[in-house]
């Protein structure tokens, strides 16, 4: 399939993670939850199953589920976290890992995170040091979630110091997104994973960014757009995590935006009223763009395009969209300088020659970003 055929409705696309001993399917499909259910049956049969979900996606979907897995034959232990980020914390991780000792969950049983990424990212994590290492599953529920976070094994939670910062990598044993699971979804969480969508044609495929430009609003409709999106955005990562799985070399690709976003979360504390991860990005990847023109490498005709296709979708590409502000340029060069692509304290950025041209640059000097944020905080555009 090339990136401007959609996959036919109703069709079960299975994109594999191909990686040496620790290789697994990413399922996409609308109405998957019972086959998610006999997959996992199948995968381990006789196994004790932790579902670790969220209380809005349990409230929404988790007896439907927990249905479906109890009639393949799984015995499941219930574990829920509050929503939101701040479940990215040591708390909840200690909580969560008593929680499975709790349930009896052994070397040779599951856990399955069912939520989003917030779920996804502690749940991956307790799997990662419960017992030296127990096997995991991803059922995400945003679109985020089944595009980018519950592909490619990066499991953490976040500290005071930043976000991320705690961690390991750990990959799933499978991952089910049932997109019909994002009809609940609200607007605002949809477009925000949205953001990571449009980020793999930026990347490095700038047929599906015009596909994106055409087809966000099927996309948000439902249907096979959503499917095709979905399915891209895996295919892609899963490429990329199978060439570098520790982000030794290209996979960094997949932070275009983030050390930008990153730093706006962290200056918003997290507070997902204010701002959520992906609409951090979008910000992120209008800057990325518009500081890759600043520098010399991009044109103003592909930076102006990234901003329109954000602003269509509604999405911010602005920092003076954040709400309550950003703070100032010395503030959110601080807080970059917290990032994990920070070595020794000079900054590497992905920045972009054009749209789906972004580059690893290493040595970007802080002084240069200080002034162009400080540029981006006096703009009127
Ligand atoms: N591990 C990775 O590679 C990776 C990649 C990208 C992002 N992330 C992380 O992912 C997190 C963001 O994930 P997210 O955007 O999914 O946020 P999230 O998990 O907080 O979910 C967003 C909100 O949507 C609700 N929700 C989830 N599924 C729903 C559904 N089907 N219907 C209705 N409501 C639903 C949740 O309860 C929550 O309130 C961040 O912490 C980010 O750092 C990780």
């Amino acid at each position: 399939m090339n990136a401007t055929t959609p996959e036919k409705t109703g069709a079960r696309i299975v994109v594999p993670v191909a990686l040496e001993g620790r290789g697994y399917d990413i399922h996409i499909g609308r109405h998957q939850l019972c086959e998610a259910a006999a997959l996992i049956a199948a995968f381990a049969p006789g196994a004790k199953a932790a579902l670790v979900t969220d209380e809005s996606v349990a409230a929404l979907h988790g007896a439907a589920f927990e249905t479906c897995l109890q009639q393949e034959g799984i015995s499941v232990t219930r574990i829920t976290i509050p929503p939101g980020e701040a479940s990215k914390s040591y708390a909840q991780f200690v909580a969560l890992c008593d929680a499975l000792l709790a349930a009896k969950i052994e070397r040779n049983d599951l856990v399955i995170a069912f939520g989003g990424g917030v779920v996804g990212d502690l749940t991956g994590f307790a799997a990662a040091v419960l017992r030296r290492g127990v096997r995991f599953v991803q059922v995400p529920t945003t679109l985020l979630a089944q595009v980018d976070s519950s592909v490619g094994g990066k499991t953490g939670i976040n500290s005071p110091h930043g976000k991320n910062l705690i961690g390991a990598f750990h990959q799933p044993a499978l991952v089910i997104a049932d997109t019909a699971l994002l009809d609940t979804l609200s607007e605002r969480e949809f477009k925000a994973g949205y953001a990571e969508v449009v980020k793999y044609g930026l990347i490095d495929d700038p047929d599906f960014f015009d596909w994106c430009e055409a087809n966000w609003s099927r996309v948000i409709a439902g249907g096979p757009e959503r499917d095709h999106a979905v399915a891209v955005s895996c295919r892609a990562k899963a490429a990329f995590v199978a060439r570098d799985e520790r982000e030794e070399g290209d996979r960094a690709l997949l932070n275009l935006g983030h050390t930008f976003a990153h730093a706006l979360e962290r200056l918003t504390s997290y507070d997902s009223a204010r701002l959520v991860h992906g609409e951090a990005v979008a910000i992120g990847l209008a800057l990325a763009f518009r500081f890759s023109q600043r520098l010399g490498l991009c044109s103003g005709q592909d930076a102006i395009r990234v901003s329109r296709h954000l602003d269509h979708v509604g999405l911010p590409s602005r920092l003076r969209q954040v709400p309550g502000g950003a703070g100032s340029a010395e503030e959110i060069v601080n807080a970059m300088a917290q990032d994990k692509k920070v070595k020794r304290g000079v900054l590497t950025f992905i920045l972009a020659r054009g749209i789906g041209k972004s580059f690893i640059a290493p040595g970007v000097a802080a002084d240069e970003v200080r002034a162009f944020i400080e540029a981006e905080l006096a703009s009127k555009d």
